[in-house]
């Protein structure tokens, strides 16, 4: 008897290491790579990718047995965008009952602000591997419940809290900053407050850029205008005291234009360089006031305190509608100031 327990226990042993050697190649290729992370204002700061603490524990964990199944998602975009894209892979590969991976693309985006933990797969492997693309909507579907196939790769920008309010815990312990981030970002405020005592930080995220142009021409829409962030900051300075307003945005010169200043509590904070450190900022703020993209919307699902957010700004008509909803995209108790649209028909006119 006791030999034979000996004898299986050898026999899994060799099981289990040619699986994790398996999985282990997949990470030779980048296990030595150094990425150059998040900083405010420390240079030396280095990510170092782990070498081993990826696959081989969790692999295990989540997926009901050691399977050759492997879940992934086509990263696409900038830091919003891929914040919404790991979420939702995490979730639906879970709600699957597979291992999911991210591609060195999505890691580098990710894991420059994030204690992320899902394991990577190198380039030279996705490229070989004959994937199944998986396009996904921007909310939950019944059919996503079930989806098939042995190497998966979703496709899509999705962006809603609808794939994973069910399993929220999990995924703010993915978007876990690391502690040099956390340490930044709060001497930042502190500085920002200077000797006041028991200041409230809002948050706000100002989209310009690009969408300027392209949501009246596109998807006839409009972007924030001053009328907007006049409401959205009110309704804060009614309610708290000691505030201050924390501005980052892709149009600073806009910002800095349009927004009214005149009881001195808003700092603009943001120097377009970093996304990255931009969105650290804002997280580390006690509310958010959000604009259109996926950047702020992320911002406000993990700052959760209240967030004001801009509705109403898509014409009825408006292509976007296609894979975009309010209702899938901000949480219920947030509160939605309609945009002006007249803005939009005037141009038109
Ligand atoms: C930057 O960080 C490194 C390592 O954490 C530390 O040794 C160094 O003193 C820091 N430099 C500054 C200017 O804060
Ligand atoms: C899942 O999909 C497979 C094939 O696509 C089908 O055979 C199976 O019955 C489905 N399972 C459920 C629970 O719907
Ligand atoms: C900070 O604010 C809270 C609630 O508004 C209040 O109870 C507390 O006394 C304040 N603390 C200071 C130091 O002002
Ligand atoms: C600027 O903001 C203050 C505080 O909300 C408000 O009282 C004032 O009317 C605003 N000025 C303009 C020009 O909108
Ligand atoms: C903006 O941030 C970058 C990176 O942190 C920094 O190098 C640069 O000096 C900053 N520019 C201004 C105007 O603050
Ligand atoms: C507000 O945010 C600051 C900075 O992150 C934090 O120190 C403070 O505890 C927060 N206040 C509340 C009431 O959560």
């Amino acid at each position: 008897m006791k030999q034979l327990s000996i004898c299986a226990s050898i026999i899994f042993s060799f099981i289990f290491i040619a699986i994790n050697g398996s999985h282990w190649y997949y990470y030779t290729k980048i296990s030595s790579r150094v990425w150059s992370s998040f900083n405010v204002g420390n240079k030396s700061n280095k990510v170092v990718i782990p070498e081993t603490n990826l696959v081989k524990d969790r692999a295990s964990k989540h997926s009901r047995e050691p399977s050759n199944v492997m879940w992934t998602v086509k990263p696409v975009g900038r830091l919003g965008n891929q914040i919404g894209q790991y979420a939702t892979l995490y979730s639906l590969a879970k709600l699957n009952g597979h291992q999911a991976y991210i591609l060195p693309r999505m890691y580098k985006t990710l894991s420059t602000l994030f204690r992320i933990n899902l394991p990577v797969i190198s380039q030279e492997v996705d490229y070989q591997i004959k994937w199944r693309e998986y396009p996904i909507k921007n909310w939950m579907c019944p059919q996503y419940k079930n989806i098939s196939g042995q190497y998966v790769k979703l496709v899509g920008v999705p962006c809603s809290w609808t794939f994973h309010h069910h399993n929220w815990g999990e995924i703010l312990r993915e978007f876990t900053f690391h502690d040099f981030v956390k340490e930044e970002a709060n001497a930042y405020l502190s500085k920002v407050k200077g000797v006041q005592e028991n200041v409230t930080f809002v948050g706000v995220h100002v989209r310009r850029g690009d969408y300027v142009k392209i949501m009246p021409n596109k998807w006839k829409g409009v972007v924030a205008d001053k009328g907007y962030l006049q409401k959205a900051m009110d309704y804060f300075r009614k309610k708290y005291e000691n505030l201050l307003f924390i501005v980052t945005s892709n149009g600073m010169e806009w910002c800095k234009k349009n927004i009214n200043n005149s009881l001195g509590d808003v700092y603009f904070a943001g120097n377009e360089t970093s996304p990255a450190q931009d969105f650290a900022l804002l997280t580390h703020c006690n509310h958010s006031i959000i604009t259109i993209g996926t950047f702020g919307i992320w911002v406000a699902y993990l700052v959760r305190g209240e967030t004001v957010y801009l509705s109403n700004y898509l014409m009825p008509d408006s292509p976007y509608f296609r894979f975009f909803k309010y209702k899938t995209s901000y949480l219920p108790e947030w509160i939605g100031i309609p945009a002006d649209l007249s803005l939009h028909l005037k141009k038109k006119n």
